[in-house]
């Protein structure tokens, strides 16, 4: 995070500022960054195809977590999985026609959802795509002269302590995927694959338990952290999400380029561009 020197006053103007740092170098790696990543994962999710690598009948494969769970499946679709592998079976009938048959568009809205509301996301993006402001003592965009914010159109912001439930049943979700990667058809073993999708729950998940609303529900509510046994543990809850959450915009970041690059993984493995080398011979 980029400190401020000094500052006596706000400078007037887009951009302006005082400042002897390079201040700008933040917001426009969060606005390449997310831009990069939003673009990559719509056009992954309108693909629809080449999702999974190995997902027989049997137990294992390898399944993107841009995909996971998969909720419903078009069957007969190159780089896909078998009906068994579907919560509640065959694609429904009421899905939309201007819309592909990818199960991403099922389930993306609620990690989408997480990360649009999270705190650190929030300081990111209102800087590097509104710029009001775009960083610490650095003049602003013109805006409305009355603050509304986050109980004006962002009051969706509030939404974050529930998204947090599906987010926490997500990281175990693909924790199970990870098992899943150590399989082929019932047969142990292990690939460049298992490798990426086991590293990516446990980023998911460092980001996730370091959320604040997580701190808050685990270890928050409380006046005193000695008082009773139960509030000795909130206290113990305190501490060890609290060394998560200093790490909270690092692992956010590591398991943002995490998710996309296992989806990249699987999808070229999946078509054949790449070879996954593992101990199945295949
Ligand atoms: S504050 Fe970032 S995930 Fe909750």
């Amino acid at each position: 995070m980029a400190t401020a020197t000094a500052i006596s006053r706000h400078s007037k103007g887009f951009a302006l500022n005082e400042r002897t740092d390079n201040w700008w170098v933040g917001p426009l790696a969060v606005l390449g960054g997310l831009l990069a990543f939003i673009i990559y994962s719509t056009w992954a999710a309108f693909q629809g195809n080449h999702y999974s690598v190995g997902m027989s009948e049997g137990f294992g494969g390898y399944l993107s977590p841009m995909y996971s769970p998969l909720v419903y499946i078009m069957e007969g679709v190159e780089g896909g999985a078998p009906l068994s592998h579907s919560l509640l079976g065959t694609w429904p009938d009421w899905w939309p026609s201007f819309l592909p048959a990818s199960p991403a568009f099922i389930i993306l809205g609620f990690p989408v959802l997480f990360r649009f509301t999270c705190y650190y996301y929030r300081k990111a993006y209102y800087r590097a795509f509104t710029g009001t402001p775009p960083a610490c003592a650095v003049g602003s965009l013109p805006r409305r002269s009355r603050y509304v914010g986050e109980t004006g159109l962002m009051v969706i912001q509030n939404l974050h302590r529930y998204a947090l439930y599906f987010a926490v049943a997500l990281i175990f979700i693909l924790s199970y995927d990870a098992v899943l990667s150590f399989f082929r058809d019932g047969v142990l073993g292990v690939g460049v694959g298992s490798i990426v999708l086991l590293i990516n729950p446990i980023l998911l998940g460092s980001y996730t338990f370091g959320c604040h609303s997580f701190r808050h529900l685990m270890g928050g509510r409380r006046d005193c952290f000695s008082c009773d046994v139960r509030a000795k543990v909130a206290h113990g809850n305190w501490k060890w999400i609290t060394k998560l959450n200093e790490n909270h915009q690092l692992l956010a970041w590591c398991s943002l380029i995490w998710v996309g690059g296992a989806d990249v993984y699987v999808r070229l493995v999946s078509m054949g561009v790449i070879t996954d080398l593992n101990t199945w011979g295949i």
